[in-house]
This record gives C-alpha cells, sequence and structure tokens, in this order.
C-alpha cells in the first residue's frame, strides 16, 4: 500500500489561513526594523494580510489572539527587555490564566547596542514567559556563515534571533547580515508553522 504524504488540497488551503504576529518594543526604530524584516521573510509563505508587526503600545489583541505564531521581541535594557516590553508580558495574565495561548507556536529576537549586550538573557526571559504561556517553540536553526557585518548569523545565536545596532539610524544599523538573518527567520518560522499544521501530519 502507497501512503502519501504530500499535502492535500485542504492542506494548502489551511496554511493560507496561518497568520503571524510579530509584537515588539522599539523606542528608537531598530528594534522595529528587525520586527519588519522578519514580517518580510514571512511573507515569502504567507499572504501579507496574514502577517503583521504589532507594536507593545498599539496593540491589535484580536489579531493577536487568533494567530498561530506569536513572534515576540525587545531591545535589550539593563539585560532584559524593556520596561514596556514586560509591562506587555503581564497585561497577557488572564490569557495565561484561561490558557488563551496555549498551543500556540512562539518564538523570538533581541537587538542590542553590544555584541553580546546580554541578549540571551532576553532570550531565555522570553522563551520562559512563552513556555508559561504553553506555547510550541520555534528556535533559529541557521549555522553562522561567518563573523562578519553581512554574514547570515554572525552571532552565532540559536534560541532565537540576534542583532545588534550601533550608534546610527535603523535604515543603516543592523546591518545587511542581520537584517539578512532576520528575513530568513521570518521565512523559517513560516515553513515551521505549515509544515506541521494539523492538516499537514495526517499520514
Ligand atoms: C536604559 C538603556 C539600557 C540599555 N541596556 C543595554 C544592555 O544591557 N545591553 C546592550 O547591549 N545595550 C543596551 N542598551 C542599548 C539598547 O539595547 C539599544 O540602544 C537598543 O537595542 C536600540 O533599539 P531600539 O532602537 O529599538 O530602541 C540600553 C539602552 C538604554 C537606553
Amino acid at each position: 500500500m502507497t501512503i502519501s504524504i504530500s499535502p492535500d488540497s485542504t492542506a494548502i488551503s489551511q496554511a493560507k489561513n496561518l497568520s503571524i504576529a510579530v509584537i515588539y518594543h522599539s523606542n528608537y526604530g531598530h528594534t522595529k526594523r528587525v520586527a519588519e524584516a522578519i514580517v518580510t521573510g514571512a511573507c515569502q509563505q504567507l499572504p501579507a494580510s496574514q502577517v503583521k508587526a504589532v507594536d507593545v503600545h498599539e496593540i491589535d489583541w484580536a489579531f493577536v489572539d487568533q494567530a498561530d505564531l506569536l513572534v515576540f521581541g525587545s531591545a535589550v535594557y539593563m539585560g532584559s527587555v524593556t520596561a514596556e516590553f514586560k509591562t506587555f508580558m503581564d497585561e497577557t495574565s488572564k490569557r495565561w490564566y484561561h490558557r488563551a495561548w496555549e498551543g500556540k507556536w512562539a518564538a523570538a529576537f533581541a537587538n542590542s547596542g553590544g555584541l553580546s549586550g546580554d541578549k540571551l538573557a532576553v532570550l531565555q526571559q522570553i522563551s520562559l514567559y512563552a513556555m508559561q504561556h504553553g506555547t510550541n517553540w520555534i528556535g533559529l536553526p541557521l549555522m553562522p556563515t561567518g563573523h562578519e557585518a553581512h554574514d547570515l548569523n554572525r552571532l552565532s545565536s540559536f534560541l532565537g534571533l540576534m542583532t545588534q545596532s550601533l550608534d546610527g539610524p535603523p535604515e543603516k544599523t543592523p546591518g545587511s547580515g542581520d537584517i539578512d538573518t532576520a528575513i530568513w527567520f521570518g521565512d523559517h518560522l513560516a515553513k515551521t508553522i505549515i509544515k506541521h499544521q494539523p492538516a499537514n501530519t495526517q499520514s
């Protein structure tokens, strides 16, 4: 007997309904630019109307609550998410209590001024938050191509995406390698939720 594992037309049309919310806090625009690059990458797989960057100051809760994947991102302040991002986290405690996000996918990114900048602490902080909500984590399975400014995953991060912005406008920094890595990450995240949606996992 031959077992087909290729997606049927129902699975393909359901993939078109998957949606992603990229929720971020950015004071000076650098983290926002990374969020937008993740959206660009995800839109290589999903319709643009289903992938949105969501500023923590202007949350579209209806969109966030129905999204299949929540991507959380913050600038690093004193080795932590910013106070504004933490306020957003705390605002979701009722959703935690009611298990509103359980079973969704989750991923994270952190932007800071320092090369390390303690971004790992932020990714760990957000992953713990995502686990409290009962979500399923997606990391960054991308081998670094090198450590120059144009290289992909030059900061060698696997728990989530790390980017670094120097003193300069967001159009110039983070550099091309970090932005390309963010696009790769967005594309990977969308491919992952399409691949593992329930209709595609039946065998
Ligand atoms: C109060 C404050 C604390 C900061 N703490 C850190 C830090 O711990 N590590 C680091 O590398 N950069 C730190 N920075 C630099 C920011 O991470 C950097 O400016 C920020 O990521 C820029 O992102 P944005 O343009 O999205 O706001 C800090 C900046 C401020 C204003």
